[in-house]
């Protein structure tokens, strides 16, 4: 079976296609695709540790582990079973008024894995909306605490916290969807990482211009994901959190991404030792098996909203908050993370990553080879036909998906060595070829 794209062929791609596919393509719209152009997505029926499996039953090695969130890779038998055995018992309860035994083990659970005083959590649904509450919270805190209160926040080039509105607006205006949507986003100050002395003197000025309308720093810590896979020091986390504490700014980690061991530690921030007064989780939390997020704040930000006055309240609160059946998968998931050595074996994917990437290093057009924990990428000066390349990685039975200038792999931490060999294989080839 070919799975072209709808543009070349029309109709004629849905042909072989099973029929809920046929069906029910004409009615979905896909993520940031230009839906005349884009290839249609391949029908997958099943998922097994790190394969995806295709209706014409071709198998897959997966590189991305679904947008990074699948960490103990697909169909792990004890997040199902936990799935299975609490969608018995309550799959979901409302959070006001009512409590579930999962979402409260869960949150104890956090708190204690996280570093400093990281202690209330603040369940969600999804990243962008952890952000947006992550925001709120910042600027509540100082409002409650009677001045006037900053709405601003330091954001920088490359940082990318989701698709909401107040997420969108504190990602790179540049390269993010800053410029579709002006008028509707709140602006902020957006800077350069405080990588060197100019770049540190730059927002050290923006600071001192700016302090009382600013309420807080956002930023996601060692990697920018999305915005483009780039890696920064530990040494720019500490500079974040001298600075947060002399101009008194709530510093806020976006650890989306690098939660849950993609960096080689549990949360990229213990790399640092830096100790942020709110985070936030999503992707790995479940581990990628039902949607949640977490807005973690200490006990000082927490006790900004501790008072006799109702309006001093955290105003939020999503219908699934807190939802038992999610809840239950990332309990579940943690106790993968206690049982089993993810943390090693992420180091492990580090160390092959190296080796495996080494042979991008030369290639035409390759600009750069970087790996930081089970984060591996190439970076090229620029790709022209992204969905050509991406078709290229599934004619060698890989799925990578690369996007702006970057080739990269977020491998589930449980991906065998054969497999990761597939991988790193598959794309020395590709873009030999190129
Ligand atoms: C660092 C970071 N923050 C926020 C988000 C948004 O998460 P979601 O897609 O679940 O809304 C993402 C998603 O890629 C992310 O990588």
């Amino acid at each position: 079976m070919q799975y072209a794209t709808m543009s070349d062929d029309g109709p004629k791609a849905l042909e072989g296609m099973p029929n809920w596919y046929a069906s029910g393509w004409p009615h979905v719209w896909l993520p940031y695709a230009q839906m005349k152009t884009a290839s249609p997505p391949l029908p997958v029926v099943r998922t097994e540790g790190c394969r995806i499996v295709l209706a014409d039953g071709r198998q897959l090695v997966d590189g991305i582990a679904s947008w990074w969130t699948a960490c103990h890779g697909y169909n792990h038998p004890h997040i199902r079973d936990a799935v299975i055995r609490q969608a018995g018992l309550m799959p979901h309860v409302m959070f006001g008024g009512l409590a579930n035994e999962q979402a409260l083990t869960l949150a104890r659970r956090l708190a204690a894995l996280l570093p400093g005083d990281l202690e209330r959590v603040f369940f969600s649904e999804s990243g962008s909306v952890a952000v947006e509450i992550a925001l709120k919270m910042a600027i509540q805190y100082f409002r409650n605490r009677g001045g006037a209160g900053g709405s601003q926040f330091v954001t920088f080039r490359g940082g990318y916290h989701g698709d909401t509105t107040g997420a969108m607006a504190v990602s790179d205006p540049q390269d993010s969807m800053h410029a579709l949507f002006t008028g509707l986003l709140p602006q902020h100050v957006n800077l350069a990482l405080p990588t060197d002395e100019a770049s540190t003197a730059a927002l050290e000025q923006a600071l001192e211009r700016n302090a009382d309308k600013i309420a807080g720093i956002i930023v996601e810590p060692l990697v920018q994901g999305a915005g483009g896979m780039r890696f920064h020091d530990a040494a720019v986390l500490r500079k974040l959190r001298a600075l947060a504490d002399r101009y008194q700014l709530l510093l806020i980690f976006d650890e989306i991404f690098t939660g849950f061991g993609r960096t080689g530690t549990m949360f990229a921030c213990e790399q640092a030792g830096v100790v942020p007064d709110i985070v936030t989780l999503s992707k790995g939390l479940t581990g990628g098996t039902l949607p949640l997020a977490a807005t973690v704040a200490s006990r000082r930000v927490f006790e900004g909203f501790w008072s006799d006055d109702p309006r001093h309240a955290l105003m939020h609160g999503p219908t699934y908050m807190g939802n038992a059946l999610a809840c239950a998968a990332a309990n579940a998931s943690l106790d993968l993370f206690e049982r089993e050595p993810r943390l090693a074996q992420a180091r492990a994917i580090e160390a092959q990553l190296w080796v495996g990437l080494a042979s991008c290093h030369g290639l035409s057009g390759v600009t750069d080879v970087r790996v930081k924990g089970a984060i591996g990428v190439v970076e090229l000066d620029r790709i022209d036909d992204l969905e050509g390349l991406r078709r290229r990685f599934i004619a060698e039975g890989v799925f990578v998906r690369p996007f702006g200038s970057v080739v990269y792999l977020t491998p589930a931490l449980t991906i065998g060595d054969d497999e990761l060999a597939r991988l790193t294989t598959a794309i020395a080839k590709v873009l030999r070829a190129r």
